[in-house]
């Protein structure tokens, strides 16, 4: 059996915080979500590690939005469809594309800095784009918007903002969400947050993989977490790899941005050829699953040599002024990208599933929403659209704020939130290297559920994740050994849902049914069983 919580608990016994509202994470849509519900409501930020430490620092290319005079929210809701593959939510996808240029309005007006070409805002282009329509700050996007954001927040003084605070669970009392459990990583103690209505912005997961672009903390929580409370987890066999992250042995991986690629930049393999010319009619500005595949197979070919970007002939002034973080994080590495091929790898970049909501973030639970990564709106379907992940967490966050305004502003006193809770559950101690399990199980998603998926690679690692089963039921005390048990039952579904789509369609490709089929046109969903095993 496994456990509905992380740890066992007396919800009377344990300190608590009381607020309206809880939000767990601080990328951009935990963050926007805070600061637009705290205009009205007290608001707990509950993040992992230090607040600016999210995927949202690290996003380089941009914002997708539909704001230049050629372009229309119609054209962008193509292009997204398309990527998608069929199985995006197209009422999802026409809310993010019609509402996207007033959310960035809001971003400008907080003082985020893009890049501008006179008095016209610059726009690049990117992979499955049809035109420039990507906003950008140089080539530090996330990190940018991630800053004015924060800004924000302290000036205002209206978010409680609590760092390393890790949430271990969500708190449910007669099927309604009630507040979130966690361990105040500082002290070691536990915390509840009692709120009305929590939401979710705690990331993906991009950690199930060896090699990927996504901060250590991207060890799949909140949909973990989610999952156990009772919420549906949707397509989860979809994990988007990034093709072009730097061949180097740090972690995360530095990712060389698409958009060098829509200025210019070209791939080539170990030969010096131009391999993505005649394989797909946008060349390097292929949907990235695309040229990713085309990559792994390149790179069989050259005996596991990377692939090479270059850059050579754009300008080097265009280079140093487009993207500095790209040329100077390449010239510690000993790589002038205005003279040298720079070599890359695919990498684990986005969780396209999660957990699943409506169009203003519902979950199943009342009480509960979930926004940015650890959603599954449906915005991306089966390949999420290059820079349209930042402005999901923009649009959703916002509407997932007005219908909890809304509805505290509709109550007279708000739902009890006295309760008395208490989960004990028999667990055995158990010694292990949780850093070691970790690489190991890291190891196993590369190799079996990666890029390249067959169905005896498949069931071989759901049937290596069913010997971890032990690890589920066990208690650990640390951080490491809680993110591990999430780690494990995100890695199961993404396993079980990659085995049971005997099709390819997006980024989920099966080499044993390479083709898309009329019969997968749907969506794979999760519920959560104290008599589920991790495979
Ligand atoms: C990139 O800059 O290439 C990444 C953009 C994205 O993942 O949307």
């Amino acid at each position: 059996m496994v456990p509905r919580y992380l740890v066992n608990f007396d919800a009377v016994k344990i300190d608590k915080v009381i607020t309206d509202v809880v939000v767990v994470g601080s990328g951009i849509a935990g963050l926007t979500a805070a600061l637009e519900i705290s205009k009205q409501f007290d608001v707990a930020l509950v993040t992992k590690s230090e607040l600016k430490e999210t995927a949202t620092w690290y996003a380089q290319g941009g914002v997708a939005t539909a704001i230049s005079s050629e372009d229309s929210p119609k054209l962008h809701l193509r292009d997204t469809l398309e990527a998608g593959a069929g199985l995006c939510n197209r009422d999802a996808v026409d809310v993010l594309v019609s509402d996207g240029p007033d959310r960035i309005g809001e971003l400008i007006r907080l003082g985020t800095e893009f890049d501008w070409h006179g008095d016209r805002i610059g726009l690049s282009r990117e992979g499955g784009h049809s035109l420039a329509r990507i906003l950008h700050s140089g080539d530090t996007t996330g990190s940018e918007i991630e800053a004015t954001l924060i800004r924000t927040a302290n000036a205002w003084q209206s978010v409680q903002v609590f760092e390393h605070r890790f949430s271990l669970d969500i708190l449910t009392d007669n099927g309604r969400c009630v507040g979130i459990l966690c361990l105040d990583e500082p002290t070691g103690r536990l915390v509840l947050h009692l709120a009305k209505a929590v939401v979710l912005a705690a990331g993906g997961a991009g950690q199930l993989f060896s090699i990927t672009t996504n901060p250590p903390i991207s060890t799949g929580d909140g949909m973990a977490m989610a999952y156990r409370a009772g919420a549906i987890l949707a397509d989860m066999e979809f994990i988007q790899f990034h093709p072009t992250a730097l061949d180097q042995d740090s972690m995360p991986r530095f990712l060389i941005t698409e958009a060098l690629r829509g200025d210019g930049a070209f791939l080539r393999d170990c030969n010096g050829e131009r391999f993505m010319v005649g394989r797909h009619p946008l060349a390097e500005l292929a949907p990235r699953d695309v040229v990713t595949r085309e990559m792994v197979n390149i790179m069989q070919r050259c005996g596991d040599d990377p692939v090479y970007l270059d850059a050579t002939h754009i300008p080097e002034a265009v280079l140093k002024e487009r993207f500095p973080n790209i040329w100077n994080h390449c010239s510690v590495n000993g790589i002038n990208i205005a003279k040298d091929l720079i070599p890359v790898r695919p990498a684990a970049h986005y969780t396209i599933g999660g957990v699943k909501t409506d169009l203003n973030g519902e979950t199943i639970i009342p009480g509960l929403y979930a926004t940015g990564e650890v959603a599954c709106t449906g915005v991306h379907g089966a390949n999420r659209l290059a820079s349209n992940s930042l402005l999901e967490g923009l649009v959703f966050s916002k509407h997932i704020a007005n219908l909890i305004m809304h509805e505290l502003s509709a109550e007279e006193n708000g739902p009890v939130l006295e309760f008395k809770l208490e989960y004990r559950m028999e667990r055995p101690q158990i010694d292990l290297n949780i850093e070691r399990e970790r690489r190991w199980l890291q190891r196993l998603m590369t190799d079996y559920v990666g890029v390249v998926r067959s169905e005896k690679g498949l069931e071989f690692a759901i049937s290596q994740l069913k010997e971890r089963d032990r690890i589920l039921r066990a208690q650990f005390k640390s951080l490491a050994g809680f993110e591990l048990q999430n780690m494990l039952c995100i890695a199961g579904l993404v396993a079980r849902s990659a085995l049971a789509r005997r099709e390819s369609r997006g980024v989920h490709y099966r080499e044993d049914y390479p083709e898309p089929s009329d019969d997968w046109v749907t969506h794979l969903e999760h519920h959560f069983t104290e008599d589920a095993v991790a495979g």
